[in-house]
């Protein structure tokens, strides 16, 4: 079968810009609208705004087109793509294991995303409970427990699987192209009601103007790092599969930096609604700051500071807050279908299931994992987030790296580039991104890795 064919029969994206929403729609998720304002938060304001920006463009981006020039080539998820590109048996071998790391690591990610993703989406009930006067339900809804969390989490776990189970065409792209502009839109709105509010001023100023003492501060680099590759959903397969139902008419380098550039760009505008948000509210009398002087963050920023400040704007705020919830939830949405379709795509090509079987099947086993932290909460779910996302992200983003460099063949990297891209040859994208993944990016990723795990 024709490589063209073979992409048709398992799947397409139907257009460039179905592509650029899916990939995008992946990319933009609780990462940008949540952790990278965190983030930014907790290491000073525009100081890892500033790393950020340049990690993602030097070492992101380029891993990024690492996995999209994989998936493209061989038309295979991460567990077949990566044996094919091997000719020495025991590479094959290593290649074998490195898509089955990539799988898990997805499966990992998609077990604790699930859970943030159903306490973000029990505000939405919570915000419509306090806009109608349930006081009870409101209390229900918006505190934690056993029950809510659990209840939620299988919410959207299945919502994430009925979007699956319709495939790549009717499921994950329509629905990225229906709910991403519906984000923007959201977030366009929120952002510029904000900075109308009183404090939103000095927020900004924290948060634009980089206060360059802080960049040396140990673990700004590796956070900014881990959070640059959770961010572009790197080295877990997700873009290179992503990348395998793209058609060979696109020009990936260029669709790759849409990606990228949405990508970062909505983080800064994340950036742009929070930071000031926090400095409404403690105009407002709520505590931004924790005991030892540094902003509030992590889910006690998002769960706790903002919604008492919504709460301090009477009904308005409630209708801001809900609008933020359903925001959270669509952005977790679009990123949490783009996990599963790893584990699925595998189960799929692995097994012969059909699609809707597979669905089922990864999508029940990774929700009773899902459970299984939230029973062990306090022993599991912080360590689940930093092997998947801190440890073995940027692992496998040096992989992915090595096997785009060392084992496609230079013409057979050309010959992918090319296609959608007749005058790649000429191109500084060709000049410069083959040494680059063989060399400096893999070295950079592992430098700031150990630099991480020393700090
Ligand atoms: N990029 C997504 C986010 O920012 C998370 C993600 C990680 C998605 C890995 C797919 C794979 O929330």
């Amino acid at each position: 079968m024709a490589p063209q064919d073979a992409a048709n029969a398992r799947g397409q994206f139907s257009s460039r810009f179905g592509f650029i929403t899916a990939a995008t729609g992946s990319a933009v998720g609780l990462g940008n609208i949540w952790g990278f304002p965190t983030q930014t938060a907790s290491h000073g304001g525009g100081a890892f705004v500033l790393v950020y920006l340049i990690l993602a463009f030097l070492l992101a981006y380029p891993a990024l087109m690492a996995e999209l020039i994989i998936g493209r080539h061989t038309r295979h998820n991460m567990v077949a793509a990566l044996p094919q590109l091997c000719n020495r048996p025991t590479l094959q071998v290593f290649g074998r294991a490195t898509g089955l790391y990539g799988v898990l690591t997805a499966c990992l990610i998609l077990g604790f995303y699930a859970i943030v993703a159903g306490w973000l989406m029990a505000q939405i009930p919570a915000a419509i409970a306090d806009i109608s006067g349930q006081a009870v339900a409101k209390q229900w809804f918006s505190q934690s427990s056993l029950a809510r969390d659990g209840l939620f989490c299988a919410l959207f776990s299945a919502l994430t699987a009925a979007i699956v189970a319709r495939g790549v065409k009717d499921g994950i792209e329509r629905w990225s192209t229906r709910l991403m502009p519906a984000l923007i839109v959201l977030m366009l709105g929120l952002a510029a009601t904000v900075l109308t509010l009183p404090g939103a001023m000095e927020g900004l100023r924290l948060y634009l103007i980089p206060d360059f003492t802080l960049i040396t501060n140990p673990g700004l680099l590796g956070s900014a790092m881990g959070q640059a590759f959770f961010s572009l959903s790197l080295g877990v397969g997700t873009m290179l599969i992503y990348g395998s139902y793209v058609s060979n008419s696109d020009n990936l380098p260029l669709t790759g930096a849409y990606v990228a550039l949405v990508d970062t760009g909505i983080a800064f505008l994340a950036g742009l609604l929070i930071i000031p948000a926090m400095f409404v509210a403690q105009q407002r009398g709520i505590r931004i700051y924790k005991a030892d002087d540094t902003l509030i963050a992590g889910p006690d920023l998002i769960l706790q500071t903002l919604p008492d400040l919504f709460n301090s704007l009477g009904v308005v705020g409630s209708i801001i807050g809900l609008v933020f919830f359903v925001l959270l939830t669509i952005a977790a949405l679009t990123s949490s279908i783009s996990m599963l379709e790893v584990p699925v795509s595998f189960a799929l090509e692995q097994f012969k299931l059909s699609r809707r079987r597979a669905t089922c099947w990864v999508a029940a086993t990774i929700f009773t994992f899902s459970l299984l932290i939230l029973f062990n909460f306090d022993a599991l779910f912080g360590a689940v987030v930093k092997i998947s996302t801190q440890y073995s992200q940027p692992l496998l983003g040096v992989l992915l790296c090595l096997f785009a460099g060392w084992a496609l063949h230079r013409n057979q990297l050309l010959r992918e580039i090319s296609a959608g891209f007749p005058a790649a040859e000429q191109s500084l994208f060709w000049k410069i991104w083959p040494g680059y993944i063989r060399f400096v990016c893999p070295l950079l990723i592992i430098a700031m890795f150990v630099q991480n795990l020393s700090g």
